[in-house]
């Protein structure tokens, strides 16, 4: 779909022409491979920094310790409850983890919606929300009265104290309530849970999503030491050396870092590469000047990129014959998820008619062509960045342990990177281009943020009970 195909002269001069301009539009967003391999040496370095003892605090990649020090080593056991927060719903679950079959089990689980008002409202009113639906749920699973301990996917940047204390840095992918940045989500939690008195949680582990997927596929494959998410917003974990981890005491055996790669280029360090829509999209988001890598890749900001590209080539009169719709000029009307439909290799082009008729465009087969071409750049680039950033993660996976050559799994999971019929494919050849001495895997996680959660606490439950104190938890050594 890179070429047009050829029709008959049309209105705006010959296709050639046409051609060319709307290329000419949409170059900035087509990343060489030098360019990709120099963004990758720039979050090298960030990566470095938000390691840094003293070079944290002004690093916007901020490179989290998580406190999860061990992979499931398979004698992990017994009955979980799991919060999910953070991706398209929030979910409540019930888990079982089996020792002897190896297995985890959903035994059930609940979706509440967060309406929108929760979601802009204050903290206190999320939490609130967070225990009703925790309430019902468990007397809808007839647990209440049961104290079960509680892994909370919490898919923010937090700055973890322990597996059981995380202080929220800020909100992203359109959340913003107030009074919960700088708070530990725990005590929130436990505060709710008690202002309605009715029921008790015990130990509670908090874990990133890009973690819970690592932790769930880590269950399958135990070389499995990265997790990464595309989907709402995006991110990576992975095992880095506790030598490397100087904000963290000790020096033996290995963490998982939450990277929080979707701050990347908060600094002004990808300038070059940000295009004008990436620059309109922050503006207009509620949280400009922040995650600036995130809006340039993920579900989130995906479907308004191609809405703003598409409304430049309108203004231009190289589409739709210069008339926009009103539907094309309303922040949001292209949903993410049309570019994956546009995309379809048999069914594309019909898909990308049906939506344009949607949107109330005039259109015509170049239009059609147009818009398929504008969904392919968008897409191909956010694929091509997040291979960068990966390479960029299994590169010094191999430099850190005076490797050759490395063979690593990474657990993936999000929309973007599930649901995108070629997102995938592009992205893993572009790994093998930026990390040619590394042999990836790609394992799709099963349910990370919930069965994932589950096995966090699980392995926690499990050193817990081998150490005196949770502190512990801090020294044990257990390596991969
Ligand atoms: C958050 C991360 C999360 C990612 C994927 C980002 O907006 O900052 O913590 O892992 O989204 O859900």
């Amino acid at each position: 779909i890179k070429t047009l195909t050829p029709v008959n002269q049309g209105p705006f001069g010959s296709e050639l022409s046409l051609t060319l301009q709307v290329q000419k539009h949409l170059e900035p967003f087509r990343l060489s491979l030098e360019k990709l391999q120099d963004v990758s040496a720039r979050l090298r370095k960030d990566m470095i920094r938000g390691l840094g003892k003293h070079s944290h605090h002004r690093a916007s990649v901020k490179m989290l310790p998580t406190f999860v020090r061990a992979t499931p080593d398979g004698t992990e056991k017994g009955d979980f409850l799991a919060l999910d927060l953070g991706g398209t719903n929030f979910r409540v679950l019930h888990v079982r983890v089996l020792e002897e079959e190896q297995r985890v089990l959903k035994m059930d689980s609940q979706i509440c919606a967060i309406p929108q008002d929760i979601m802009l409202g204050t903290g206190e009113k999320l939490f609130d929300h967070i225990a009703a639906c925790l309430a019902e749920f468990l007397d809808s699973q007839k647990l209440r009265g049961q104290t079960l301990p509680l892994g909370f996917t919490f898919s923010f940047p937090c700055e973890q104290k322990e597996i059981d204390k995380s202080i929220l840095i800020r909100w992203t992918k359109g959340f913003n309530c107030s009074g919960v940045e700088g708070e530990d989500v725990v005590n929130l939690l436990k505060e709710a849970i008690h202002r309605r008195g009715d029921y008790d949680i015990s130990s509670v582990a908090m874990v990133n999503d890009t973690v819970g997927t690592m932790m769930s596929c880590g269950y399958r494959d135990q070389s499995c030491e990265i997790g990464m998410i595309i989907g709402t917003g995006t991110n990576a974990c992975y095992m880095e050396e506790m030598k490397n981890v100087k904000r963290v005491e000790g020096e033996d055996g290995r963490m998982c870092i939450n990277t929080e790669w979707g701050g990347f280029g908060d600094d002004g360090c990808l300038k070059d590469v940000l295009t004008e829509f990436d620059e309109e999209v922050d503006k207009t988001s509620i949280n400009p000047g922040v995650h600036t890598f995130e809006k340039m890749i993920s579900g989130m900001y995906l479907g308004e990129i191609v809405r703003l590209v598409l409304l430049k080539l309108t203004e231009e009169k190289l589409l739709f014959r210069g008339c926009p719709s009103e539907a094309l000029l309303t922040p949001g009307s292209f949903e993410t998820r049309f570019i994956s439909e546009i995309e379809e290799p048999d069914s594309g082009l019909e898909n990308a008619k049906k939506i344009l008729t949607k949107l109330d465009l005039d259109w015509d087969l170049v239009d059609a062509c147009v818009a398929r071409l504008v969904c392919d750049t968008v897409s191909s680039r956010s694929a091509r960045l997040c291979a960068a950033a990966l390479a960029t993660i299994v590169n010094r996976i191999r430099i850190n342990r005076g490797l050759d050559h490395l063979k690593t799994t990474v657990g993936v999971d999000g929309t973007v990177y599930r649901k995108h019929p070629n997102f995938s494919d592009e992205l893993q050849a572009a790994v093998r281009l930026l990390a040619p001495k590394c042999d990836v895997t790609f394992l799709i996680s099963e349910d990370g943020s919930g069965k994932g959660a589950a096995m966090v606490t699980a392995v926690a439950q499990r050193v817990w009970a081998c150490w005196a104190s949770p502190d512990d938890l801090f020294h044990c050594r257990v390596t991969l």
